[in-house]
């Protein structure tokens, strides 16, 4: 069976570190479509270049008595379209749906040889995953498929994230998790409507100035998925798997969007899903390093030599630790380019 560490690299220098892992393919943006939608399925062709993962929605989105021709449309789509070098994903219902049995058993039957990673919204636990990984070998060895479907969880319950470890590690088919930031609200019961991002309640006061406890105060909004992005984070570098910042709901606020994607960035996620058009450009820019990143962290590398003690670089200390955070960035750039 392929393990989900075919789409790493190999390490170029010392011992095996999974926080030197690095993407490959790419998977900067997973852009969204729905296969029921006849408008946004003749866009597919086009869109295919432009992408890393193009990923056909058949759950929340499509309405309930369109989920029979979501399916069958991502059949065609599948069959007519030559997607080069992106992946094709796609979002099938939940467990709890009505839909999700006939979704796999018609995907992996029809285009199992087409399709790269299966994505499982509102995943709870491990068992969810166990029967995932179940039914696709039972489908996979009645249609003969040689290449296994990958599996990707979607973190949007509180008893998810509560069970994110486990999930990450229940089988050699996790390919990755993504945050779901509209389904996780509501299922913590978070009082903001929003899909993602941050929220203007949610937010640090600096000090007063003076007596007036109203007067010229500056705010700064908090990042509200900080804490779950951080511990999906460590759950999916655990277990060798990918982490991804979900949706951005606003899609006019290109600015804001920018910002949620470039904190998850930050943080150790590889890609965000894109809704619309113009949220391919903005993942594609945040998921790859800036240029001045890149170079800085390659001289970094060759200040360093041979990886061991210290240098002082620009009045700035680097030594072996440095030099991998460095190794991270550099690595991440020459995947990119290839
Ligand atoms: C995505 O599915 C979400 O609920 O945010
Ligand atoms: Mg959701």
């Amino acid at each position: 069976m392929r393990s989900p560490k075919d789409f790493f690299a190999p390490l170029a220098v010392g011992a095996p570190d999974p926080v030197r892992e690095i993407p490959n393919p790419p998977s900067r943006m997973i852009h969204f479509f729905d296969p029921s939608n006849p408008k946004m399925a003749a866009k597919v062709p086009d869109l295919a270049p432009k992408v890393d993962v193009l990923l056909g929605n058949l759950e929340d989105g499509v309405t309930a008595d369109r989920k029979e021709e979501a399916r069958a449309g991502l059949v065609r789509i599948a069959r007519d379209t030559d997607f080069g070098r992106t992946q094709l994903w796609t979002r099938v219902n939940s467990f709890d749906s009505p839909w999700a049995l006939d979704d796999l058993i018609t995907l992996v039957t029809e285009i199992g040889d087409k399709l790269d990673v299966i994505m499982v919204p509102k995943v709870e636990g491990a068992r969810d995953i166990h029967y995932v990984d179940r039914l696709l070998a039972q489908l996979e060895a009645r249609v003969g498929l040689r290449r296994p479907l990958l599996v990707h969880a979607i973190l949007e319950t509180a008893g998810g994230v509560a069970n994110v470890e486990e999930i990450a590690g229940a089988s050699p088919r996790m390919q990755g998790i993504s945050l779901g930031p509209a389904d996780l609200a509501a299922s913590r019961r978070m009082k903001t409507t929003r899909v993602g991002g941050g929220h203007p309640g949610y937010l640090v006061r600096a000090d007063p100035v003076g007596d007036d406890p109203h007067a010229g105060r500056t705010t700064y909004q908090q990042d509200l998925w900080h804490y779950t992005v951080a511990r999906m984070v460590d759950a999916c570098v655990a277990h060798g798997i990918l982490p991804y910042y979900g949706p951005f709901g606003d899609i006019r606020d290109v600015v804001a969007c920018e910002d949620q994607f470039r904190n998850a960035y930050l943080l150790g996620c590889v890609g965000a899903w894109s809704l619309h058009p113009a949220q391919i450009d903005i993942a594609r820019k945040v998921f790859s390093p800036a240029p001045t990143e890149v170079a800085w962290a390659r001289r970094v590398i060759a200040a360093m030599g041979d990886g061991t003690g210290a240098v002082m670089l620009d009045g700035k200390m680097q030594d072996d630790a440095t030099v991998k955070q460095c190794r991270v960035v550099a690595e991440l750039a020459d995947a990119l380019a290839e």
